[in-house]
């Protein structure tokens, strides 16, 4: 297959016309990129032998090898889909071949050939990654927008800090191309850009991507768990900054797991940085602003567009308004197809008896995200719970925790735009910055 070098695997695959990935683990349902951010399992392959690599996560490179794991006779045409069917209202498998232990012990082996992902790599176990540890000052989690602002401020004040980014390019939000153009020059890529020249260089800064902060712990001093590939990093460190963002959502109706279903922070990717479009007509569905720059940038690039449908019922209207459908106060009730969606089927509204139905080759789904609120949690500081979005780490202007020697900014507190993000870092950095020196931790 053709692919642009160090694009990631499944932004390649989706280009080449790959549109199942693998199937679900009970019910065999296909299964497709959702997010492009690591977060879900829609995209796990084998790689070179590898099993449930995050392809959306993996760099492509030539001779690459790349398979499906599941499924009978293949993942594309999976005969065991047909369990989702007869089972109507679903397989209970806890009760399941329960009347004797050796009928129990039969179906179990049974059970375990159908579902599981896939096969152990052949050979030799790799040996368990190698520790090492390391004492720093500050430690940062997360390379996007809080943080790598954070990291320029610490810099800029002298402190030294190294920064955990999980994903081989920092950037986060600030790599979307819908934020790309700001009104006053300064988009979202400009903003990047900006910040690399700041940091190039730098003595001050550690920036190690490619690597997951796993667990912290409390203590007098804090410790780090990192992961990479080869190795694994326990960090002492006298202050920790959190950035780690959110996670996107899925919108809940029946089908909204078919391959074809995208976030939006996925969608805009797959547009912008590299110049995707896994099928037409796109059907769009959200109300806020980069959604709507969205859906006008692809009206612009010739995509066309079946419909932006938002359960708002009076949304702010596009650039380029008329030049698809808006379908205000609706939300999807079902989406259908076979391998990959095909269907979007809305909610009628009171004056219309009838659903509204659209052909749909690709559904981009807006939902408010998830802040990552984990590492905070470990360290002891207080999270809350918030209906819109779910667990998010409480901070105060200067980005404090509860605890004092950790302090977060940015998408983990809870959601905001790009320019409050990049401003949470700054404070949090200040804050920390000052609580190092013994000041008050208030701004000059
Ligand atoms: S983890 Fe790769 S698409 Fe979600």
């Amino acid at each position: 297959m053709p692919a642009r070098a160090g694009e990631p695997l499944a932004a390649a695959l989706l280009a080449a016309g790959v549109q199942v990935f693998g199937r679900s683990l009970k019910y065999h349902r296909p299964r497709g990129p959702y997010c492009l951010q690591g977060h879900c399992s829609g995209c796990l392959m084998r790689v070179d032998g590898i099993p449930n690599v995050r392809t959306c996560q993996t760099a492509v490179r030539a001779g690459m090898v790349v398979e499906r794991q599941r499924g009978w006779p293949s993942a594309s045409f999976d005969a065991f889909r047909a369990l989702d069917w007869l089972s109507g209202q679903g397989i209970d498998h806890h009760s399941m071949f329960t009347s004797s232990a050796a009928t129990n012990r039969l179906a179990a082996r049974f059970v375990r050939r159908l579902s599981g992902f896939g096969e152990l790599p052949a050979g030799e176990p790799r040996p368990p990654a190698p520790v090492e540890r390391w004492q720093r000052q500050v430690v940062v989690v997360g390379g996007g927008a809080a943080g790598l602002q954070a990291a320029r401020e610490l810099h800029r004040r002298g402190v030294r800090s190294t920064l955990f980014e999980r994903q081989e390019v920092a950037g986060g939000r600030l790599l979307d191309g819908s934020d790309s153009a700001g009104g006053d020059g300064q988009g979202s890529w400009a903003r990047l850009a900006e910040l690399h020249r700041q940091l190039e260089g730098s003595e001050n800064l550690e920036l190690l991507p490619g690597t997951t902060v796993v667990a912290v712990y409390p203590g007098d001093r804090l410790q780090v768990v990192a992961v990479q590939e080869r190795r694994t990093l326990v960090v002492e460190a006298e202050r920790l900054l959190l950035a780690c963002g959110d996670y996107e959502q899925v919108r809940l109706f029946e089908g909204s797991d078919l391959p074809g279903v995208f976030a939006v922070r996925a969608f805009d990717r797959l547009f912008y940085l590299h110049g995707v479009i896994p099928g037409e007509p796109v059907v769009l569905c959200g109300d806020s602003p980069r959604l709507l720059r969205l859906a006008g940038d692809l009206v612009a690039a010739g995509v066309e567009v079946a419909a932006l449908v938002s359960g708002a019922t009076r949304p702010p209207l596009p650039a380029g308004e008329g030049a698809f459908p808006l379908v205000p106060g609706r939300l999807p009730v079902r989406a259908s197809g076979g391998r990959w969606i095909e269907r979007l089927e809305i909610a009628p509204a009171p004056s219309e008896p009838a659903d509204g139905l659209f052909d749909c080759g690709c559904l981009v789904s807006e939902y408010p995200p998830a802040p990552a609120y984990e590492l905070a949690h470990h360290a002891g500081c207080r999270v809350d719970f918030d209906s819109a979005c779910g667990f998010r780490v409480v901070v105060d202007d200067g980005g404090r925790t509860s605890n004092a020697a950790v302090f977060a900014a940015g998408h983990c507190t809870g959601a905001m735009s790009l320019e409050q993000a990049l401003e949470a870092g700054r404070r949090a950095a200040t804050g920390m910055a000052e609580s190092l020196s013994g000041g008050s931790g208030r701004e000059d």
